[in-house]
């Protein structure tokens, strides 16, 4: 019982996470293109409120991120000290990819930070949005592979 919730716990944050960090991008898309299911969704609202909702979520993402790793280092811990799992199955390409991403989600937080910081002293945001929507976007594809490579290190993890 313990197992399960300590191996699972992990899992079920990050799919959250990825959901979320998911909405958080295809708003700001929605919000440009105009289109689409989520357009639907925040056309009522005004601009400036989405955008305002986009920077306080996005000032957690830091927070969030590191909770969602905190709790596989617990897992791998649990694994390897309670279960005695081999050190080899202890870190895995999907890990890896996470740090990876986890980092991205940095360069986010910090490229979003300064544009508020020139929006704010009136300079031109146009070069540092254009570098946080192409992290952004590489974001999103990262993020999409270590979904799916999750699923399969639970499945190898179970079985
Ligand atoms: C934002 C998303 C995620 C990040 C940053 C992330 C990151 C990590 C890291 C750093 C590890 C530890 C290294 C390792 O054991 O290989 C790990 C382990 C693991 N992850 Fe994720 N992960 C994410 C999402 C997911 C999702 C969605 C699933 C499954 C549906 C998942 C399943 C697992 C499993 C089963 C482990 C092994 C934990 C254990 O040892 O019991 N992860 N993840
Ligand atoms: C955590 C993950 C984040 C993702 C995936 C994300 C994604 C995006 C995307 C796709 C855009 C649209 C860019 C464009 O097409 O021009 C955008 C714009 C923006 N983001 Fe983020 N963002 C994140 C975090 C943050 C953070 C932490 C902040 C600041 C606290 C922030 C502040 C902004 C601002 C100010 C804009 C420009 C809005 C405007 O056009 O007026 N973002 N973001």
């Amino acid at each position: 019982m313990v197992d399960a919730v300590v191996i699972l716990l992990h899992p079920i944050l990050g799919f959250s996470m990825a959901i979320w960090l998911y909405r958080q991008w295809k708003i700001m898309k929605a919000l440009k293109t105009k289109k689409g299911i989520m357009w639907s969704k925040i056309q009522d609202k005004k601009r400036s409120e989405i955008v305002n909702e986009h920077e306080v979520s996005g000032r957690r993402s830091l927070l969030f991120i590191s909770v969602v790793i905190f709790f596989a280092v617990v897992a791998d811990a649990y694994r390897y000290f309670k279960l005695d799992a081999d050190i080899s199955s202890i870190v895995s390409l999907h890990g890896w990819l996470g740090l990876i991403l986890a980092f991205f989600v940095y360069l986010m937080y910090r490229s979003g930070t300064k544009i508020v910081k020139q929006r704010e002293e009136k300079e031109n945001i146009k070069q540092v949005r254009g570098i946080h929507q192409r992290i952004g976007d590489f974001l999103v594809w990262l993020l999409i592979a270590v979904v799916f490579l999750g699923f399969l290190r639970l499945l190898d993890i179970l079985q």
